[in-house]
């Protein structure tokens, strides 16, 4: 029996519909395996800005100091988009990255077989399409030195890189790599980038220690080409935080739905953050049609990686493959003229299965 402290943060829009589903997920789980989770709530976001004034309040931090791992929502919404705000719902999220030292961001993306005949993108492209991005999280641009316009008329943001921030991450997509179809492709601008030739010479230089990995170097603009005209090729793709934002989010059109994707971010012990990588949905928000399968998929990935459950991970992920089989459709990846589920009767239909 394993016992596990879940903290739970819901943020804005669409999240606290699906952190909700993801929950009772977990609390199914733990029932049937015979686990112990403990469940806490906690603030970040938007709604965090509302009630405290800070988008990561310091009692949320300390609440995630104790606990295994943090289910995360979403955050933002256009209540806090103001682009003179001083104060950003996203800030909190790069806070709390950057805090726990979650440096590589996991996110698995792949065809579902029974969603692949109403893609956006020809069925055949799509068949074995299966890859993980390993996104550096918390370096890059991102990270580096910022100057805001102010009352001015410019602004810059820096680039940086040290060779240890990439030897680390790329370190995770190699390992994955051996445990996968052993290729890894990783992404850069070395024509252009100062700190993205320095990118490429230390996975060069890495790649020497991982002779049973094939490895690719392609340049970003390339990439997110081949993404849609190969994308069975790729096995794991490592880049840095910015570019894997980017492609990750164009990948999720071949799992059919951004919807769909789960992310895990981990640092160099089992701690990690949960969410899906969709956003808030303000458009979609309070509606309770939200996709919960990102959201869940990302409980699944709390179980694999920081509690090490490996069988109950995959239960619940065969549980979504086989809801989907069996006609489950929320309206973002439901077929036209097809009557679609509530996020509520999704996560039944996932529930049922498990
Ligand atoms: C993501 C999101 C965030 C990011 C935003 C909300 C700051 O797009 O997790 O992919 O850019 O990292
Ligand atoms: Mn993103």
């Amino acid at each position: 029996m394993a016992t596990a402290k879940i903290l739970v943060l819901p943020g804005d829009g669409i999240g606290p519909e699906v952190t909700t589903q993801a929950s009772e997920a977990l609390r199914r789980v733990a029932q049937r395996f015979g686990h112990d989770f403990r469940f806490e709530e906690a603030l970040m976001g938007g709604v965090a800005i509302d009630r405290t004034g800070e988008p990561l309040p310091a009692d949320t931090l300390r609440r995630g100091e104790q606990a295994d791992a943090i289910l995360m929502g979403a955050v933002g919404g256009p209540k806090w988009s103001d682009p003179n705000a001083s104060v950003r719902p996203e800030q909190g999220l790069l806070q709390i990255r950057q805090h726990f030292g979650l440096f590589a961001n996991l996110r698995p993306v792949k065809a579902w077989p029974a969603l692949v005949q109403h893609a956006p993108l020809r069925p055949d492209l799509l068949e074995g399409v299966d890859m993980l991005f390993v996104r550096e999280l918390t370096g890059g641009i991102y990270f580096g030195e910022r100057q805001e316009a102010g009352s001015g008329d410019s602004a810059y943001d820096t680039m940086f890189y040290s060779a240890d921030e990439v030897k680390r991450v790329t370190d995770v997509a190699f390992r994955a790599a051996q445990g996968r179809r052993g290729k890894l492709a990783s992404i850069d601008k070395a024509n252009v980038l100062a700190s993205m030739r320095l990118w490429r010479r230390t996975v060069m230089t890495l790649a020497e220690g991982y002779g049973d990995v094939e490895v690719e170097h392609l340049l970003v603009d390339a990439a997110a080409m081949h993404l849609l005209t190969r994308p069975a090729d790729f096995d794991v793709i490592v880049a840095g935080n910015m570019f894997a934002d980017i492609l990750s989010d164009e990948a999720s059109v071949l799992a059919g739905s951004l919807g769909m994707l789960p992310s895990a971010s981990l640092g160099t012990g089992t701690f990690g953050i949960y969410e899906p990588i969709h956003g808030s949905a303000p458009d979609i928000a309070g509606k309770g049609i939200a996709n919960p399968i990102g959201m869940i998929l990302s409980a699944a990935l709390l179980l694999r990686y920081s509690l090490q459950l490996e069988a109950e991970a995959q239960a619940l992920e065969e549980a979504v493959t086989r809801a989907l089989d069996g006609g489950a459709r929320t309206a973002d990846i439901a077929p036209p003229g097809m009557a679609a589920m509530r996020t509520e009767e999704m996560a039944q239909a996932i529930f049922d299965q498990l």
